[in-house]
């Protein structure tokens, strides 16, 4: 079956308000072949005009973060509604920064996924090893952990909704990206979990994304992976051109 590919650029807490706007117009008119989707992540003030400014273009544009609750007083939070109320279309709920720094837990980003998908929102959800359970080779376990505490809960037709990103924490922001064959063995054992606990035609749907120093010369090698549906970019995507020739080479 052939999922649609997608280059997803999370550009995390970076770039001025002039460099974020002239980087959406950069990817905007970027004209090419891809048939696949781009989705951008800027950060939550830029997030209005990216969406004035992508209307149309192809380029989808998706939030980093919301609150795990609906409405209320909850000074400094964003919620899934008031993102939806603004046109945003994706939501990255899980990222390993999150659950690290900000304490996010299994439990959590379920509730995180539940109210992003009643708004709706679509969802880019993470998961990942860290380095000393990689060494101890316990990454199927973990990652195992990550989708049955905060996934396996949801219906199908809210499972359709839900894009996958494995991104080894010991790869991000490091320079040392995995293999490209350690890359495709942890998609595999990704979509098989999704088979046993969706059922394969669900699985075959899923798409499922690398991320973790993902560049332009290690691109195309990491994208050849059978279960490899596309990259979730963190550095390369703040330069235009280094984020064109990533999507350039699926
Ligand atoms: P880098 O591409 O900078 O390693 O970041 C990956 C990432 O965390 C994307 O969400």
């Amino acid at each position: 079956m052939s999922r649609k590919k997608i280059i997803a650029g999370n550009w995390k807490m970076n770039l001025s308000h002039s460099e974020a706007m002239q980087l959406i117009r950069d990817v905007r008119d970027w004209k090419s072949g891809f048939d696949g989707e781009v989705i951008v992540f800027p950060s939550f003030i830029y997030l209005t005009e990216a969406v004035a400014l992508l209307k149309d273009s192809g380029v989808k544009v998706g939030a980093q973060n919301c609150s795990a609750k609906e409405s209320g007083a909850f000074t400094g939070e964003v919620s899934a509604a008031m993102l939806s109320s603004i046109g945003v279309e994706y939501l990255i709920i899980g990222h390993s920064e999150r659950r690290e720094l900000f304490g996010e837990t299994n439990e959590v980003l379920k509730e995180k996924l539940k109210v992003a998908l009643r708004h709706p929102l679509k969802v880019v959800f993470c998961c990942g090893e860290p380095l000393d359970i990689r060494q101890a080779g316990t990454q199927e376990e973990y990652v195992s952990k990550q989708l049955e505490e905060s996934l396996f809960a949801l219906s199908d037709e809210d499972m359709l909704q839900v894009v996958i990103a494995y991104e080894p924490v010991w790869a991000i922001g490091s320079g040392l990206n995995a293999t490209p064959e350690q890359a495709q063995q942890m998609h595999a054992f990704i979509r098989g979990k999704m088979a046993e606990q969706f059922g394969k035609a669900m699985a075959l749907q899923t798409r499922i994304l690398y991320g973790g120093s993902c560049k332009p010369d290690n691109a195309a090698a990491l994208f050849r992976g059978a279960d490899v549906d596309g990259g979730l970019i963190g550095g390369a995507s703040l330069k235009a051109n280094d984020f064109i020739s990533i999507i350039q080479s699926v």
